[in-house]
C-alpha cells in the first residue's frame, strides 16, 4: 500500500507540475481551476495520510517556513549586473559601433561584421537571482548592490512560474538563473481593488507592488500575491549554450518561464523596429515594460566585450518613453458630477507623457487628497500607463514650497450651485450637492448620461445642445425628451439650430424610444448601476414595473447586487422627483423585454471557452455579453465545455477541443447566440 502512494503521490506531484508549467510558463492551461483544485487537494489529503511522503518540493509546500524577523543577506556567486540605458536610435548605433570596434581590437571580427543581439523586453518588476542545485531551487535572492542581496527563497517558493524542480534527467549541478519578478497589470489592478476594500496598503504601480510583495516577512502574504517571473539569463551561461537566445531556449527546457517576445536581430539596422513594435505593443501585453534589452548573441563575444563599472559592454537598455512625470498642482477644484458626488480635480502645470498632455487628473475623494496630503503648489509624480487614467502617485516633499502650503478643504458649498454640501451616510469620504435636481451641473450630467451612447444612444444630444436646451427652458430633466417635438419651432428658432438640425435632433429621440431595458435601467443613471448590474436587473425582473416594486431583499438576491447598490436602488425609486420623472418616460419610450425573459437567463448552464481573435469583438466584450446571458466562460477547455469561440490564431484550445469532440463556433455564430440566446 504505502508504495502505491507514493506512486500516485508521484504521479499527482508530476501532473500538478505540468499544469503549473501550462498555465504560468506556457499561458495554455489544460485543465479549469476547479479541476486543478481537486488534484491538488488529492495530494494534499495523500500527504497526511502519508506525512513519510512530504518532500519540500512537493507543491503542497511552496508556502512553508514561519515568517522572518528580517532578511538574512545573500552573497551572489556572480554579480549581479546593471544595464546602460539609452533614448533614441542614434545612441543604439553608436552602442553597436563600439562594440563592433572592440570585437576588431580583439581580433575576433572586422569591424564591418554585422553583430547578431538577442532581443528582450525589459521587465519592470524586481531582479532576482535563483540558484539550482542538482535541478532543485535552493535559494533565492534579491540583487541587493549587485554582490551581496537579501535571501527572499521563502517568498519566490510561493511563485508558481518558478519551478521549485528544473524539467529533465539532466539538470546542471549548479546553475544561477537571472531574472525579474512582476505582477501583471491585472494582478496590480486587483491587488489594489482588494486592498481599497480591505484598507491594506495600495500600491503606486506593478513595480512597487511586486517589490513590497517580495518582501514581505510572511511568505502567506507573499502566497496571496499574484506574483509571477519571467527569468533573461544564467550563469555560468556559457555551460548551457554558445548563444543568449540559446541560452534561454535551454531555460525553457528546463522548464522555466522566458517572455515569448524575445526574438534575434542580425546587425543594429533592426533596432528601430523592434523598439517600435514593443512600443506598440506596450499597452496590449499583460505585463509593464519600460523599454528593449539588446544583447550581443555570441556568449563568447559577452566575455571578450567584459564590463565597466557594474554594466556590461555587450549589452543596452533602450528605454520607452517614461509613464510617470513630474510637475506641479496649480489649483485644486471641485467637479460634480449627475449623482451629485464632488470630486476633487487637481489642475495641473501641463505635462506631456506618453504623448499626451496632461492637464488635469481626479484626486478621487478627500480622504485620497489626506493620505497623499496633495497641496496647491505641490511638485507630484503623475502617472499615465496605457489606457489607464492619469493619476497622482505621489506628493515630492522635499520640492514642497516654504512655507507650506496649507491642506486642501472640502467645499461647504456647491461649486456650481451653492448648495449645502454633505457627507454621504454610507461613505463619509464622498461629498454631495444636496440640491439634487436643483444643481444645475446634476441635471445636466444626468441628462448628458441617459443620452450617450451606451444608454438611450440619442444621436445629436451632446454636452452643449444639453446645456442650450435647459437654458432655454425647453427641457429640465430627462423625461422631457420625449416631448421635444411638440416644440420643434422653437428648437428651430435657437442660435445655430435652423430646422434641418432640429429635425434630425427629434427623429434621433424618436429612433431611441424603443430600447431594451437594460439600456434604459443603465440610462437612468443610478449610482453604482453600470451596464453588468443594469444587465442583471433587467433579466430578473423583466419589466420596470417589476424593478421598482422590488424590495431589498428581491434586489440583493442579482448577482452583484450587494447591499449598496439595493440601497441606492430603493432610494431612487422612492424619490419622488424620480418617480415624476419616470411616468414621463412611461409615456414616450416602449422598454423591450431581454432575450429569454421568461424564467432563467437563456445561456445559464452552459460553459463556454474563448481562444483567438474575433474580427469585430474584443474577447472582454465577448465574455461580458454572454456572462450577461448568464453563461460561464472557462479559462480551458474541458469535457464540461459547451463550445469553443474561435477566433484567429486560435492555437492549442481549438487542438484540444477537437480532441474532444467539442462544438467550435466562429464570430457569426457567437452573434446569433447572443442575439436570439440559440445557436
Ligand atoms: S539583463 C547582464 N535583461 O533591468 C545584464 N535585465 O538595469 C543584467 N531587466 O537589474 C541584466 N528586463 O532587473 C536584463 N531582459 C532583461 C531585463 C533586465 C529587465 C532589469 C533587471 C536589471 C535591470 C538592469
Amino acid at each position: 500500500m504505502p508504495q502505491s502512494a507514493a506512486a500516485l503521490v508521484k504521479k499527482l506531484r508530476r501532473e500538478i507540475e505540468e499544469h503549473d508549467r501550462r498555465y504560468y510558463i506556457l499561458d495554455d492551461p489544460l485543465v479549469s481551476d476547479a479541476e486543478y483544485d481537486a488534484l491538488f487537494r488529492e495530494l494534499r489529503e495523500l500527504e497526511e495520510r502519508h506525512p513519510e511522503l512530504i518532500a519540500p518540493d512537493s507543491p503542497t509546500q511552496r508556502v512553508s517556513g514561519e515568517p522572518m524577523e528580517k532578511f538574512v543577506s545573500a552573497e551572489h556567486r556572480f554579480p549581479m549586473l546593471s544595464l546602460d540605458n539609452v533614448f533614441e536610435e542614434a545612441e543604439m548605433t553608436a552602442f553597436d559601433l563600439r562594440v563592433r570596434k572592440r570585437l576588431a581590437n580583439e581580433r575576433v571580427a572586422e569591424e564591418s561584421d554585422a553583430v547578431a543581439y538577442c532581443t528582450e523586453p525589459k521587465f519592470d518588476g524586481v531582479a532576482v537571482s535563483l540558484l539550482y542545485r542538482n535541478g532543485r531551487l535552493e535559494r533565492a535572492a534579491t540583487r541587493g548592490d549587485g554582490l551581496v542581496g537579501e535571501n527572499v527563497t521563502q517568498n519566490v517558493r510561493t511563485i508558481k512560474a518558478v519551478p521549485l524542480t528544473l524539467r529533465g534527467d539532466n539538470p546542471p549541478a549548479e546553475l544561477e538563473v537571472r531574472g525579474e519578478v512582476y505582477i501583471s497589470r491585472c494582478g496590480f489592478r486587483k491587488l489594489n481593488e482588494q486592498a481599497g476594500r480591505d484598507g491594506g496598503k495600495v500600491f503606486a504601480n506593478p513595480r512597487n507592488a511586486a517589490a513590497g510583495s517580495l518582501r514581505q516577512l510572511d511568505p502567506r502574504i507573499t502566497a496571496k500575491r499574484p506574483l509571477l517571473f519571467f527569468c533573461y539569463g544564467a550563469a555560468p551561461a556559457s555551460e548551457l549554450s554558445d548563444t543568449q537566445k540559446g541560452l534561454l531556449d535551454r531555460l525553457v527546457e528546463l522548464g522555466l518561464p522566458v517572455c515569448p517576445e524575445v526574438g534575434m536581430i542580425e546587425g543594429v539596422g533592426r533596432c528601430g523596429e523592434f523598439y517600435r513594435k514593443m512600443l506598440d505593443r506596450r499597452d496590449a501585453l499583460p505585463y509593464e515594460m519600460d523599454g528593449v534589452v539588446f544583447k550581443v548573441n555570441r556568449i563568447d563575444w559577452q566575455r571578450r566585450l567584459g564590463e565597466l563599472s557594474r554594466a556590461p559592454r555587450w549589452a543596452v537598455a533602450y528605454k520607452f518613453p517614461a509613464h510617470e512625470m513630474t510637475t506641479t498642482v496649480r489649483d485644486v477644484v471641485f467637479r460634480v458630477g449627475r449623482t451629485g458626488v464632488l470630486t476633487p480635480i487637481a489642475r495641473l502645470a501641463p505635462v506631456e507623457i506618453g504623448g499626451v498632455t496632461v492637464g488635469s487628473v481626479s484626486l478621487h475623494n478627500m480622504d485620497e487628497i489626506g493620505r497623499k496630503d496633495v497641496r496647491i503648489g505641490d511638485a507630484v509624480i503623475v502617472r499615465r500607463a496605457g489606457d489607464v487614467i492619469p493619476q497622482v502617485i505621489k506628493v515630492v516633499k522635499a520640492r514642497r514650497p516654504k512655507p507650506a502650503p496649507k491642506k486642501v478643504r472640502a467645499p461647504a458649498d456647491c461649486p456650481e450651485c451653492g448648495g449645502k454640501v454633505a457627507h454621504r451616510e454610507a461613505d463619509a469620504n464622498v461629498l454631495y450637492c444636496t440640491s439634487a435636481w436643483s444643481c444645475p451641473a446634476q441635471r445636466k450630467a444626468a441628462i448628458r448620461h441617459f443620452a450617450s451612447r451606451g444608454a438611450m444612444d440619442i444621436e445629436g444630444l451632446g454636452e452643449k445642445v444639453v446645456a442650450r436646451l435647459l437654458e432655454e427652458g425647453l427641457i429640465e430633466d430627462s423625461g422631457d425628451i420625449y416631448r421635444l417635438h411638440e416644440k420643434k419651432e422653437r428648437i428651430a428658432a435657437l442660435d445655430g439650430f435652423g430646422k434641418k438640425s432640429a429635425d434630425n435632433l427629434i427623429s434621433a429621440i424618436d429612433r431611441s424610444r424603443t430600447v431594451p431595458l437594460e439600456r434604459f435601467i443603465y440610462a437612468l443613471g443610478i449610482p453604482e448601476v453600470g451596464e453588468t448590474t443594469a444587465g442583471s436587473l433587467a433579466l430578473r425582473f423583466k419589466t420596470l414595473d417589476g424593478l421598482e416594486r422590488a424590495d431589498e431583499e428581491a434586489l440583493k438576491a442579482v448577482p452583484d447586487v450587494g447591499d449598496v447598490v439595493a440601497l441606492r436602488l430603493r432610494e431612487f425609486f422612492s424619490d419622488e422627483g424620480h418617480r415624476g420623472i419616470l411616468d414621463k418616460l412611461r409615456a414616450g419610450v416602449h422598454l423591450k423585454a431581454p432575450a429569454g425573459a421568461t424564467g432563467e437567463a437563456p445561456l445559464t448552464g452552459r460553459i463556454y471557452v474563448l481562444t483567438g481573435t474575433l474580427p469585430s469583438m474584443t474577447r472582454d466584450e465577448a465574455r461580458r455579453r454572454l456572462t450577461m446571458l448568464g453563461a460561464r466562460v472557462a479559462p480551458a477547455v474541458s469535457r464540461n465545455t459547451t463550445a469553443v469561440i474561435a477566433g484567429e490564431g486560435s492555437g492549442s484550445k481549438l487542438d484540444r477541443a477537437r480532441e474532444l469532440g467539442i462544438e467550435v463556433l466562429d464570430e457569426d455564430a457567437l452573434l446569433r447566440l447572443l442575439n436570439t440566446g440559440r445557436k
